[in-house]
Formats: C-alpha cells, sequence, structure tokens
C-alpha cells in the first residue's frame, strides 16, 4: 500500500488583514494588509520591518491573542478561527513586553508555565532543571526575576516560552535593549532550538540578526510584505548599499563630481561637513579617497564605513519609504477586539 507523508506547513496565512478600531473620531487603522506566506517546518523565519509595520499584530494573529479583520490563519495544520485548541498546546511565544513574574523566583515562574502547560510535576522539575542550565540561570534559580538584568529576564522568558518543548515557537524583536553578550546568546538558543526541529518565527527590525539567523525573511512594511527571500538576497542588497564617510579640511571646486567619480562609488551625498559615499566594494575605494585626498592637499578629518540602515535596504528592494499608512475604515458592523497597545 502506498504511504503518502502528510507534509503540513507551520504557518500557513492567507489573506491576513488587521484593522483598530477607530478611537472617538479617528479612522480605523489598518495595521496588517492582505498578507500571505508560508512558514514550512524547521524553517527559521524573520519578519523583518521597521517599527510600526505590523510585525507584533500579526504574531499576535499567529498566536491567538488577537482576532483578524480577515483571513486566515492555519498553524500546524489546525485553522485558528475554529480550531485554536490544539494549535496553542504546541506553541510556545516570547512577547514583545516581557511577561515574567518580577515578584516570583525564576524557578518559581517555570513551574508556573509548566502548571499552564498541564506537564505533570516530575516533568516540570527536570525540564525547569535543564532549561535553568541551558540558560546560565541554574545559580540564580531562587531569586526573584526583579533583581534579574534585562538578558537574564529574557532568558528567563524564552525558557518558559520552551518548558513544554512547543514545536513552534514565536520571538518577538527578542534582541533589542540587551548587552551583545545576552543578544548572543539568545541567538545561539535560537539555532539550537532549530537544530533540534522547533520551528521559529522571529520578528525584527534589525536586518543583521535576520541575515545571521534566519532561512527565510519576509519583509514587511506599512502593514503589508514587501517581498520574501533568503538572507543571500537581502545581503546582495546589503552589499549595495554600504556607505563610507569622510571629512576633510578643505571643499575644493567640485569635489562632489571627483568624489563621484571615483571607482565603485554610485552616488554623494553632503551630510553636514561630511560626503557620503554610497559603493559597493569600500575596501577597494578606501585607498582611492587617500590618492584623491593627496591630490587635492587635503587632509582626512574623520573617515567612516557605514553599515546600511533598515531604511535604505527597504528603499533598494522595495522602492518604498518606510512608515506606515491610515486608510478609512473598512465597513463592518461585527465588534471587533482591538488588542492591547
Ligand atoms: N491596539 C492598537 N490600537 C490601534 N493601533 C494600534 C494598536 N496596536 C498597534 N497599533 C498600530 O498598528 C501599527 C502596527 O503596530 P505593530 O504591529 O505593533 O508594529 P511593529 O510590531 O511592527 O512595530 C502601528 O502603527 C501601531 O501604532
Ligand atoms: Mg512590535
Amino acid at each position: 500500500m502506498e504511504t503518502r507523508p502528510i507534509m503540513t506547513n507551520a504557518i500557513e496565512v492567507k489573506n491576513l488583514t488587521k484593522y483598530y478600531p477607530a478611537t472617538g473620531s479617528g479612522q480605523a487603522f489598518l495595521a496588517v494588509d492582505k498578507i500571505n506566506f508560508t512558514v514550512e517546518k524547521g524553517e527559521i523565519f524573520g519578519f523583518l520591518g521597521p517599527n510600526g509595520a505590523g510585525k507584533s499584530t500579526t504574531q499576535r494573529m499567529l498566536t491567538s491573542l488577537l482576532t483578524p479583520s480577515e483571513g486566515q490563519i492555519r498553524i500546524l495544520g489546525h485553522d485558528l478561527a475554529h480550531d485554536a485548541y490544539p494549535a496553542k498546546g504546541q506553541i510556545g511565544l516570547v512577547p514583545e513586553e516581557s511577561n515574567v513574574y518580577t515578584e516570583l523566583t525564576a524557578w518559581d515562574n517555570l513551574m508556573f508555565t509548566g502548571r499552564l502547560y498541564r506537564m505533570s510535576k516530575d516533568d516540570r522539575n527536570a525540564r525547569a532543571e535543564e532549561l535553568l542550565k541551558i540558560f546560565g540561570l541554574w545559580e540564580k534559580k531562587d531569586v526573584k526575576a526583579e533583581n534579574f538584568s534585562k538578558g537574564m529576564r529574557r532568558r528567563l522568558s524564552i525558557a518558559m516560552a520552551i518548558i513544554h518543548k512547543p514545536a513552534l515557537l514565536f520571538l518577538d524583536e527578542p534582541t533589542p535593549g540587551l548587552d551583545a553578550q545576552s543578544a548572543r546568546a539568545i541567538q545561539k538558543i535560537i539555532r539550537q532550538l532549530s537544530k533540534e526541529g522547533t520551528t521559529v518565527f522571529i520578528t525584527t527590525h534589525q536586518i543583521e540578526e535576520a541575515n545571521q539567523l534566519c532561512d527565510r525573511v519576509a519583509i514587511i512594511n506599512q502593514g503589508k510584505i514587501a517581498v520574501i527571500d533568503t538572507p543571500e538576497k537581502l545581503k546582495q542588497t546589503f552589499q549595495q548599499v554600504q556607505s563610507v564617510e569622510i571629512a576633510f579640511t578643505g571643499t575644493p571646486e567640485g569635489i562632489k563630481e571627483k568624489l563621484t567619480a571615483l571607482p565603485e562609488v554610485s552616488s554623494v551625498i553632503k551630510i553636514g561637513d561630511k560626503w557620503r559615499l554610497y559603493n559597493d566594494a569600500p575596501p577597494i575605494l578606501l585607498p582611492h579617497l587617500v590618492k584623491f585626498a593627496e591630490e587635492e592637499n587635503l587632509s582626512i578629518l574623520s573617515l567612516n564605513t557605514l553599515a546600511p540602515s533598515l531604511e535604505d535596504v527597504f528603499l533598494q528592494i522595495t522602492g518604498q519609504e518606510v512608515g506606515t499608512i491610515k486608510v478609512p475604515p473598512k465597513p463592518n458592523k461585527k465588534r471587533r477586539k482591538g488588542g492591547k497597545r
């Protein structure tokens, strides 16, 4: 008899839309605008976009915290609108705002969460010990979370999210505001979970994080997905919009044209007393800049190679400026859950 493997995607999203209801005399706000995407099992999928793009709104809908205005979500094969319960037990969530109970110890936070997932006492104890050790918090297990650094709280929050070994883990901007060491530790844990088979959906506004961590990245801007691609494509774009910023002791005639004519330079703009030269190859450009300064009898006051901003990359990939949009309300008589900001 022929057996067919059951191929369910981890996440399937069709036409997903969210309007936030109007407040006072204002207009309804379209935060997520008919988005479509699929996340395969085992992937680390990045949802990259600037502040206000609709990342958290999307993630809250995917985790049943917020009801969509329109569209369908399937999580691990279950339609969230009709069959959310089995999906909920298989997901873990690290929200943007800390969900750690600061008045409880690290241990008690984990016990509390384990009970929510109806884990047996033995399972809870064993898993909590394992996680606290992995997350470098074992020595602090009896310390109240109010005494933890932001990085420690975030690690605890992730431990809480995976105590029941979810098949699918959602993380909403897990690393901004953390010290570099904590951020790296968290990225390492995410990679490790992925290796063990967990599907990961992570929102971020940091291009580097998306590049380094994700198998595929969706770029979301103004509630719409601009592009879904591998980080390779992003990396290429990233390279094209590097820039070198340089300041000289003087401003000889025609300097802008001369700088633009240097090898690898695509465009030049003046920012304050600095010249910013967009180019794809700073290592090639730099010696030419030094030679240029010599020939023009100028000294170099400062010289910096800049990574592109998210704004630069967006503009390059989508031709769009980053930002948010407001649209008139959709006629709909049903009252919707607004969700807390
Ligand atoms: N509860 C809410 N009511 C009204 N507008 C909201 C609410 N939550 C978020 N928004 C707006 O929706 C847009 C998307 O927000 P959000 O999903 O939090 O973006 P991101 O996570 O990408 O920064 C923003 O313009 C934000 O101000
Ligand atoms: Mg957010």
